[in-house]
């Protein structure tokens, strides 16, 4: 029961909320944007939202009301709380576009809570959603980190995953240190992620920013990502991804791969990474395949980016192993049409550029125009490591790059 004294505020809230709707639809007629509908807020639903009861039922029972709704709903969780949350999937196909205005902030239980593969959050298969607002998500991962790296886990849960979606955008939102990576895309078309920052420690293991697989028009522009892992990357089936304006690092740079692993053909075309920084990360941009996979990569631009003290800020690599069991296959990713323009800055290492291709199949149009990038460590001089590699350069780069062949 609301208490008496109460209901004033409430209908001048009401009032409010109107004539912002009404506003709201008057801008619709300069901004082209369709009108928003009726909100549910967690807290209807009986959310505790105190940091300590599991929240997930309300969530779900919020969000079933949301995905009924056919006009346009919005689900708030509010500001100024904290909502602990066991895992949690959100499911469509939902009857109209979705807004989740996530203001406050979400916690992962603070323990090892699965020993299978998991997302905490899960999208799956919900179009024309965003995801908007200033919470975070917290995956209190450093419980999973120390059991990884004893050993004892061997999957660990990824923070907030979308599986199979269409028009979706994720803005503003914080994401923190997941037990594993902090935003999958797996199967999404038509996805802009804008303003999103992604914080976990340098060492943490695996924990990369954004991990795309199987997904096309990616858009992903003014994030801050600082992980463990890698601040973006893009794996098989991927087309049309751009990629600008990111800060990057700690971290292990933006990266292309791993390919051919599993031993299908790999399809990766049309990546543009741009207007980017990298501070300290352990390579700046990177395409990695496997010995023995087959499929291609092709249709790259890097153009724009600044290297501060990065550890091979250009590398291509056809020989991708982790240290362990790597033995020698024939066969590879043909990867072409890799342009790399305006990249600037320093390397902690001297071997600042790294193309090395297989022998089977080499790597073709490869294109380099002004590069400059030096050792920040003894004043050594910068090297460029090629091998089986076809290309042209324009301009001055630095340091000096001879193709195979030339
Ligand atoms: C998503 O948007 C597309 C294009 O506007 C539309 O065809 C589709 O019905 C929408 N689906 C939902 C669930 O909103
Ligand atoms: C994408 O979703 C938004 C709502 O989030 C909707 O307004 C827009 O029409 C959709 N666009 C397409 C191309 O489906
Ligand atoms: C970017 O995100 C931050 C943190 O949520 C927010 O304060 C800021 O208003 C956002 N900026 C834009 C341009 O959306
Ligand atoms: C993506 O990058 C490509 C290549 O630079 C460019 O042609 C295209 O216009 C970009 N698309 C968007 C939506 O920014
Ligand atoms: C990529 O797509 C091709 C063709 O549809 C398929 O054969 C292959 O298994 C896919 N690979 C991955 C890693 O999804
Ligand atoms: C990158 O920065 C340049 C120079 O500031 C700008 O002209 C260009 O539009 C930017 N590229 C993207 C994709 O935003
Ligand atoms: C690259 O980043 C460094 C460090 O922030 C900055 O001093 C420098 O001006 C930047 N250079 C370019 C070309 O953006
Ligand atoms: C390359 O960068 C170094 C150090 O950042 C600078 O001293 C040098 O002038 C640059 N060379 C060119 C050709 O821009």
């Amino acid at each position: 029961m609301m208490a008496a004294a109460a209901e004033r505020p409430f209908f001048f809230f009401l009032l409010a909320l109107l004539l912002l709707v009404f506003h709201g639809a008057r801008s619709v007629v300069a901004g082209a944007a369709a009108e928003q509908g009726k909100t549910y807020s967690v807290m209807d639903f009986h959310a505790a939202g105190d940091g300590n009861t599991d929240d997930a039922k309300a969530f779900a029972a919020t969000w079933n009301a949301v995905c009924g709704d056919g006009a346009r709903p919005t689900m708030v969780v509010p500001g100024g709380r904290t909502f602990l949350l066991s895992k949690i999937s959100f499911n469509g196909p939902c009857r109209s576009p979705i807004t989740v205005q996530l203001d406050g902030d979400i916690v992962a239980p603070n323990a090892i809570w699965t020993t299978t593969a998991a997302n905490l959050l899960t999208f799956y298969r919900v179009d024309n959603l965003t995801v908007d607002g200033s919470g975070q998500i917290d995956g209190r991962g450093s419980i999973f980190w120390t059991c990884f790296n004893q050993k004892r886990c061997s999957v660990r849960p990824v923070l907030l995953a979308f599986v199979i979606c269409n028009n979706l955008s994720v803005r503003s939102i914080h994401l923190k240190d997941s037990p594993d990576k902090h935003m999958t895309l797996l199967g999404c078309s038509q996805v802009h992620v804008y303003n999103v920052s992604f914080t976990a420690p340098g060492d943490s293991p695996n924990t990369d920013g954004i991990n795309m697989a199987r997904s096309d028009h990616v858009y992903i522009s003014s994030c801050v990502i600082q992980t463990g892992d890698d601040c973006i990357s893009i794996l098989s089936n991927t087309t049309d991804v751009n990629i600008t304006d990111i800060t990057c690092g700690p971290g292990h740079g933006i990266s292309v791969g791993s390919l051919g692993g599993d031993g299908s053909p790999a399809l990766v075309e049309r990546i543009t990474v741009s207007n980017c920084s990298f501070f300290r990360t352990l390579t700046g941009v990177r395409i990695k395949s496997w010995q023995g996979g087959s499929g291609k990569a092709e249709g790259f631009l890097f153009e724009n980016l600044n290297m501060t003290e990065v550890q091979y800020p250009i590398d291509i690599d056809q020989f991708y192993c982790p240290p362990g069991n790597c033995p020698q296959k024939d066969g590879a990713v043909a990867i072409s049409d890799a342009r790399f323009i305006n990249i600037q800055g320093t390397s902690s290492d001297p071997e600042a550029i790294k193309i090395q291709c297989s022998k089977s199949v080499q790597c073709r149009g490869i294109f380099l125009d002004n590069v400059n990038l030096s050792c920040s460590r003894n004043r050594a001089l910068t090297r460029a490591i090629i091998s089986n590699a076809y290309g042209t350069i324009v301009g001055k780069v630095n340091p000096r790059v001879r193709f195979s062949g030339s």
